[in-house]
């Protein structure tokens, strides 16, 4: 590991949509923090210089670090001056290679908000052997992909094993509640994985497998393939409710299957884990559903046939930088139920929630505590140098940092068994 370097961290990508974002929540996190070391980066200088005016005089003096993403040796000068790159340079698979690359070489830790498979997979066969060596922990999916899921998941297996002695060997996430809007980046993040999609198979194979991110020699287990274009609708006893695809499940199941299989499955090797999107009761909740799931998939098409995909692009998608306005940020919130069923009939129940939109406000204030903790809790931190998942890296000490100062919870709900009920 390298000695004291400039910085604890840099925000690289500080001026799109999400970065400013990230920059406006760590500066107001520096302010309490008082000695953190910290710049913003990105490739125009002009648009860096102009989102710091805008930060107000406490960082006034931050400084501004400039380089491209394709430009290895920028990338290199860029992760020798710091403990730990947040980046929100995205797509990650068409940005992000070079500096995972010099992040791992550097022994410089690394946090962003991926949600591409197909690229976190390459950046784990490329670099992971690499960085457990050098001592860098990379960690992807530090937003809503896949945080709420993953560190949802390790706490309620925590709660299970303190209460019965035993985790769950079955686990199901059901959102109850997501308001709110996407970014221009995400946007591009569909984009670029559909069009690519078309002549490199890896990225449908990387969808559709359900242990896709799991380390070599650990890829099966009791998961069935997911279908990115199900939509099947299904009546979930346990919320009571009609439920749909969700649209993130296929990423974060597969970062939760990764955290499994990281620490030794601490949830078991047939742990199984899915999840789904509550629609409502009744008929008309089935109904519902129905519709919103065909919706979801027309959209999809609508996004893959080159014609509506150029009027998508025109018209309706929100272009880089471009993202929900303040008033839907602030109002935006979301919940999740974690539901967990023991071998012996026992179920436990997790509520997970946050405040601020999902995708963009939420996600901020995510990625700024997982930097942070890769930062300062350095020393504390379990695991050493490769590619960890944020719940096998910072397990509890990122669920601290959430609870107290990204504005999430994680309540656990009462439990039952199979006998008790009538
Ligand atoms: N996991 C989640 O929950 C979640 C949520 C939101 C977003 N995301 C992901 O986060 C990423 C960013 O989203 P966003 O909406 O914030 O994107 P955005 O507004 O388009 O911002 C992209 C940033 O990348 C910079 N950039 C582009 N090409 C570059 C290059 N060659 N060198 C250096 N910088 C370059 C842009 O710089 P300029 O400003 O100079 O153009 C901008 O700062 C996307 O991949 C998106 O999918 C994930």
């Amino acid at each position: 590991m390298k000695h004291d370097p400039e910085f604890d961290i840099v925000v690289w990508g500080a001026t799109g949509f999400t970065g400013r974002l990230a920059v406006e929540k760590l500066a107001t996190r520096a302010q309490s923090l008082g000695d953190l070391r910290w710049a913003i980066g990105g490739r125009n200088k002009a648009k860096l210089e102009a989102l710091r005016a805008g930060l107000g005089s406490a960082a006034a003096d931050i400084p501004i670090i400039t380089g491209d993403s394709h430009d290895v040796a920028s990338m290199e000068a860029l992760a020798a001056r710091t403990s730990v790159v947040c980046s929100t340079v995205g797509p990650y698979a068409l940005y992000g290679s070079e500096l995972v690359g010099a992040c791992v070489r550097a022994g410089t830790h690394y946090c962003d908000i991926s949600a591409e498979p197909h690229w976190i997979r390459k950046m784990m066969d490329a670099y992971e052997a690499e960085a457990a060596e050098t001592g860098a922990r990379i960690v992807h999916a530090c937003g809503m992909d896949s945080i709420p899921s993953d560190v949802g998941v390790h706490y309620l297996q925590q709660r299970a094993e303190q209460l019965y002695g035993k985790p769950c060997s079955r686990v199901k996430m059901r959102v109850t509640e997501m308001q709110g809007g996407f970014s221009g980046g995400t946007a591009a993040s569909l984009l670029h994985g559909t069009e690519a999609g078309r002549t490199d198979p890896s990225i449908g194979q990387a969808m559709t497998e359900p242990y896709y991110l799991a380390p070599e020699g650990h890829r099966q287990g009791p998961d069935e393939p997911d279908n990115m274009r199900s939509t099947k609708v299904e009546y979930d006893e346990d919320v009571q409710a009609w439920t749909k695809p969700f649209f993130m499940g296929p990423m974060n199941s597969k970062i939760v299957r990764r955290t499994n299989a990281l620490l030794g499955y601490p949830y078991g090797e047939d742990f199984s884990y899915n999840e789904a999107r509550v629609v409502a009761d009744g008929l008309s909740g089935r109904i519902k559903a129905k519709a919103e799931a065909l919706g979801y998939v027309a959209f999809l098409s609508a996004v893959a046939s080159p014609p509506t995909r150029s009027l998508l692009k025109k018209y309706v998608l929100p272009g880089s930088g471009e993202g929900p306005d303040q008033e839907t940020r602030e109002s935006g919130q979301w919940k999740v139920v974690l539901i967990g069923k023991t071998d012996d009939g026992t179920t436990v129940r997790t509520f997970v929630g946050g405040e601020g939109d999902p995708a963009t406000d939420s996600t901020s204030r995510m990625l700024v505590e997982s930097a942070l903790c890769l930062a300062q809790d350095a020393d504390k931190i379990p695991v050493g140098g490769g590619s960890w998942t944020p719940a096998a890296a910072m397990g509890d000490l990122l669920l601290d940092r959430l609870t107290t100062y990204a504005g999430m919870s994680f309540e656990f709900g009462p439990s039952s068994t199979d006998a008790g009920r009538s």
